[in-house]
């Protein structure tokens, strides 16, 4: 609309996520696109071409000397996150837009926190498939009480952890009101993924408590349910809620089903996890959010700490054995330890 604020934007990382968030901000008339950065210049010369020809660099900390953009939007793998931040803040930028995971270890996750929060910096992570029509569905469900008290959410995913394993946390979280977890048990095997660029155990599964006193139930990697509805290998996720008087729940790639108190038997409908669907309102909250500070978005950073640190919970679990207690101080990088203790 005409008389808005239009916020800058810097998008940093222009692979296959970095593209999905530049297009929708340049597609949305509340953002202007000031500057673009990767060290890949075929990549970026592309994405100027596309994106209006800002200003462009392949070292962040260069193209940020002397601009202050409103957002300062990262999308690089997960080993580059800190640093990331660090010159986000430092930038004066208002908001910062990052991909998950929010780290690769909870004392990282910590740092970036403490940063963000001492610069009072907002931040969004990219848990996005929350805006399917098939996963508001089932919240809709789930909210309006039809499954009668909610005892149980669970999450599953035949991705392995890193990729996959927060989105599923942020989802059952938000189906159960973003309840506080109280402890984690876990459990993992398999050390072949710890060298991917997403290291993670092959198989991890966990049991979250929640303070209202529902049970969480997640599994990622090879070993988890696969889910034969859905064609596509990362779509295979299915995540819900089960009640007194029935259950919702969401296939990433296969629309959504449930039993309510009313419904005479299995209800079902479409939705397929789809960028070009739930990119743009993930990006437009975020310019709601800093036109009204009350409008946080939903996913803020804050939340997805907490997401994070169940899954850290869950790694830590599996070396240490036994229950692992929140709100979790700094300890060993989790994932280090946990790939030693593995069995080969
Ligand atoms: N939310 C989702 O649905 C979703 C889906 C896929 C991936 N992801 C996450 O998105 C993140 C990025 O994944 P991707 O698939 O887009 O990766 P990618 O490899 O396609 O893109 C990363 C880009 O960052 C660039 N880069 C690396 N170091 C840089 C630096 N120092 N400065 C500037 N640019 C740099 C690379 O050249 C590359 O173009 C990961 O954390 C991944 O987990 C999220």
């Amino acid at each position: 609309m005409s008389g808005e604020k239009k916020y800058s934007v810097v998008v940093v990382g222009l692979g296959k996520r970095g593209m999905h968030h530049a297009e929708a901000f340049w597609n949305n008339d509340r953002f202007q696109i000031v500057g673009l950065c990767d060290i890949n210049k075929e990549r970026l010369e592309a994405a100027a071409k596309k994106f209006g020809e800002p200003k462009t660099g392949t070292d962040v900390r260069a193209l940020l000397q002397g601009r202050k953009p409103d957002i300062f939007c990262f999308c690089t793998l997960p080993q580059l996150r800190l640093d990331m931040i660090r010159l986000g803040v430092e930038s004066g930028a208002r908001l910062i837009a990052f991909e998950k995971p929010v780290a690769l270890s909870t004392n990282e996750a910590l740092e970036v926190m403490k940063l963000l929060r001492e610069g009072k910096v907002k931040t969004v992570v990219s848990h996005q498939h929350r805006y399917g029509e098939h996963y508001q569905k089932v919240k809709e469900i789930i909210a309006s009480g039809a499954i009668g008290r909610v005892h149980t959410v669970y999450g599953t995913a035949t991705g392995w952890m890193m990729h996959m394993l927060t989105h599923l946390i942020d989802y059952m979280r938000w189906f159960n009101d973003n309840a506080e977890a109280e402890w984690v048990v876990g459990q993992a095997s398999g050390k072949e993924k710890f060298a991917d660029n997403h290291p993670s155990p092959d198989y991890v599964a966990g049991l979250i408590q929640f303070s209202n006193g529902v049970r969480g139930i997640v599994e990622s990697g090879d070993g988890a349910p696969d889910v034969p509805e859905v064609d596509y290998w990362w779509r295979k996720c299915r995540i819900g809620a089960q009640g007194t008087e029935g259950f919702a729940e969401v296939l990433t790639g296969g629309g959504w089903r449930a039993i309510t108190k009313d419904s005479g038997g299995v209800i079902s409908g479409p939705g397929c996890m789809d960028y070009a669907h739930d990119m743009p309102p993930y990006i437009h909250q975020i310019a709601d959010w800093l036109d009204d500070p009350n409008k946080i978005h939903p996913c803020n950073g804050e939340s997805a700490y907490k997401g994070f640190e169940i899954m850290m919970a869950i790694c830590r679990s599996a070396t240490q054995r036994g229950k692992i207690k929140l709100p979790l101080s700094p300890g060993e990088p989790e994932l280090e330890v946990l790939e030693k203790a593995l069995p080969g």
